[in-house]
């Protein structure tokens, strides 16, 4: 079984559809980490109730991003992690990080990629009045969610969407199918 770290900022919705998947064995994985910038996010508290260790940080205690992601790469390597879970991660990756995990770290993004990249995409697809969006899993890259797509799923934007309905819908997606493009993900990848 494949160890995993996953890295968020936020609620951490996605990291709980990870565990529960890893519970009831439909995630074949080893979580061994979660790592977040964000000292009051929720997602920590996730990961304490079902205690998964935790590496909290604040970017601006660090002088670079090379600096931090070092640490990082010190913090999965001494957890034995092979393979890197973003899900709500709102900082960029950089090299530090990228070519310690190169073709190893993946990220879910919610629009149908290249369509809105970014921040609030959600919104971002509201307003620009398009009859669907969706959600991409993908690798990451140095880009703003430019790495190649794994997977996507549409759905389809009612005339009386608002920001919270859509975003609704695109969580119950993102919860199954983040944790099932995982799977065989990490089953594929064997070196
Ligand atoms: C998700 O919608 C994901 O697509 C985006 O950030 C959101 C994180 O939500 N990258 P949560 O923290 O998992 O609830």
């Amino acid at each position: 079984m494949k160890n995993i770290a996953v890295f968020a900022s936020g609620s951490g919705s996605n990291f709980q559809a990870i565990m529960d998947a890893i519970n009831k064995g439909e995630l074949k994985a080893e979580l061994k980490l979660l790592v977040s910038d964000k000292a009051n996010a929720y997602c920590i508290e996730r990961a304490e109730n079902y205690n998964i260790p935790t590496y909290v940080f604040s970017a601006k205690d660090f002088k670079s991003k090379a600096e931090y992601e070092q640490i990082i790469v010190s913090k999965l390597r001494e957890m034995k992690v092979e393979f890197i879970v973003l899900a709500g991660y709102m900082r960029l990756i950089g090299p530090t990080l990228l070519k310690a995990y190169e073709g190893k770290i993946v990220n879910i993004h919610p629009s149908l990629l290249p369509a809105f990249p970014g921040k609030d995409a959600i919104g971002q697809a509201l307003a620009a009045g398009v009859e669907e969006t969706g959600i991409t899993i993908h690798y990451v890259d140095e880009g703003m969610d430019t790495g190649p797509a794994i997977a996507q799923q549409s759905i389809k934007i009612e005339a009386n969407e608002s920001i919270e309905s859509l975003q609704n819908k695109i969580h119950e997606i993102e919860h199954q199918l983040y944790p099932k493009v995982l799977n065989q993900l990490l089953q594929e990848n064997t070196n």
